[in-house]
């Protein structure tokens, strides 16, 4: 299939267009490097160099042999992305383009600002250029468990039959974020779910949950290939930043109690998962919603297995508790529901120890490249 990948450069678009690539697909990526430029902003380094895009593009095609067309540009700009869908011609266009930190939306006005804009006008006009080179083409989308909260109810996917006053509907799931990013992920649910009822575009849209790890076949045969590494608070996700701050000797930092639960899954599982996706599209006038994860961990079980498996490499990993920056429910009822990607044939690599052990092996040899100033941030959501 020809496949544009959208936010080729970021953590999870790289690893995805080379995964399909290998996989015979015909890949072209797009991307502004917003993150990277937000990330020097803000002072914010990787833990490793990564090359820019068309330098790994190159590696991977002297590596692989497979060719991945890369296009630098701003998809907020029409004139750009008229120019890639027509240049792509896609069958399946990913969306990963977006800001995708929390606790960046809610740091100032100008972050939410860029925040809101960025993301609702780069999905408006994937939905348009679809319309107008691609009709036919497959939109996957990658939204985020965050969308449906944690309300006090099992989290259906997607969708939620409602009987009211004696009659029957099915409506999208409630949703209720707890961040401005996760709302705007609403909001491409929303204008996504418009743009299939009143145009036919077909759409599948994953719930996704935190994603951990970088290692996948592709990115393990060079170090080059592999995607960036954020442990800061703004943009770092919760297990990739306890495994660094495990390796620095810095104390793993639960938010307040620590019960909060999340579904979590292996970047492995995030490409697999968009693949299946990819290969077994939507139907056209369908919204097809997944729910992306593999297990469900409160954070106080995430900083356990890190200090765990901290012993058997001699890290004395400490845990501290520390004042919750976020508005969040600190212990919830949490049970949602995730069938249609395992029903479509999703594997899972479960946290086991040995993963653990990976992610702390490859920090310890950046260890020298840690800076503990990172770690917090301050970031407050009142
Ligand atoms: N990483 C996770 O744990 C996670 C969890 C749930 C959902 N998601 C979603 O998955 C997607 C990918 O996440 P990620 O962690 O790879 O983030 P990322 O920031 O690494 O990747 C997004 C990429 O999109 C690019 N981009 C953003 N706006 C753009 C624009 N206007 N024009 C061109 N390129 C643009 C960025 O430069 C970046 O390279 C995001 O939509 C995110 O919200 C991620």
């Amino acid at each position: 299939m020809r496949v544009l990948i959208l936010g080729g450069d970021g953590y999870l678009g790289w690893p995805t267009a080379m995964h399909l690539s290998a996989r015979g697909h015909e890949v072209a990526v797009a991307d502004n490097y917003l993150r990277r430029n937000l990330c020097q902003e803000l002072q914010l380094e990787f833990l490793h160099d990564v090359p820019d895009l068309t330098k790994r593009a190159d590696l991977w095609q002297s590596i692989s042999g497979h060719k991945i067309a890369v296009h630098v540009g701003d998809l907020n700009d029409w004139d750009f992305v008229a120019e890639v869908f027509q240049k792509s011609s896609p069958q399946a266009i990913i969306h990963y383009a977006e800001q995708p930190a929390a606790p960046y939306s809610m740091l100032d006005r100008q972050a939410a600002t860029l925040t809101l804009s960025n993301n609702l006008m780069v999905t408006a006009n994937v939905i348009f250029a679809v319309r107008e080179y691609c009709p036919d083409a497959h939109i996957v989308k990658l939204g985020t468990m965050g969308e449906y909260g944690t309300p006090n109810i099992d989290i259906e996917e997607g969708w939620l039959e409602v009987a009211h006053k004696g009659r029957q509907q099915k409506f999208l799931y409630p949703r209720q974020a707890s961040s401005l990013y996760h709302t705007t992920k609403i909001m491409d649910t929303d204008l996504l779910w418009f743009y299939v009822r009143t145009w036919g575009l077909r759409v599948t849209d994953l719930m996704q949950g935190p994603v951990y790890g970088m290692f996948t076949d592709e990115s393990s045969q060079d170090d080059r290939l592999l995607p960036f590494f954020n442990y800061d608070e703004i943009f770092g996700t919760v297990l990739n930043r306890f495994v660094v701050q495990a390796v620095a000797g810095y104390p793993l930092t639960v938010y307040g109690k620590g019960g909060q639960t999340r579904g979590y899954l292996n970047i492995k599982d995030t490409l697999n998962c968009v693949r299946l996706a990819v290969e077994n599209p939507a139907d056209p006038g369908e919204l097809r919603i997944f729910n992306q994860f593999t297990e469900t961990f409160s954070v106080n079980d995430l900083a356990e297995k890190v200090r765990e498996a901290g012993k058997q490499v001699q890290l004395n990993v400490q845990i501290e508790h520390i004042e919750n920056p976020r508005t969040e429910a600190e212990e919830h009822y949490y049970n949602p529901v995730h069938t249609g990607l395992l029903d479509l044939g999703l594997t899972p690599h479960y946290l086991s120890e040995e993963v653990l052990l990976d992610m702390i092996e490859f920090v310890m040899r950046h260890k020298s490249s840690i800076q503990t100033d990172q770690m917090l941030r301050n970031v407050k959501w009142n």
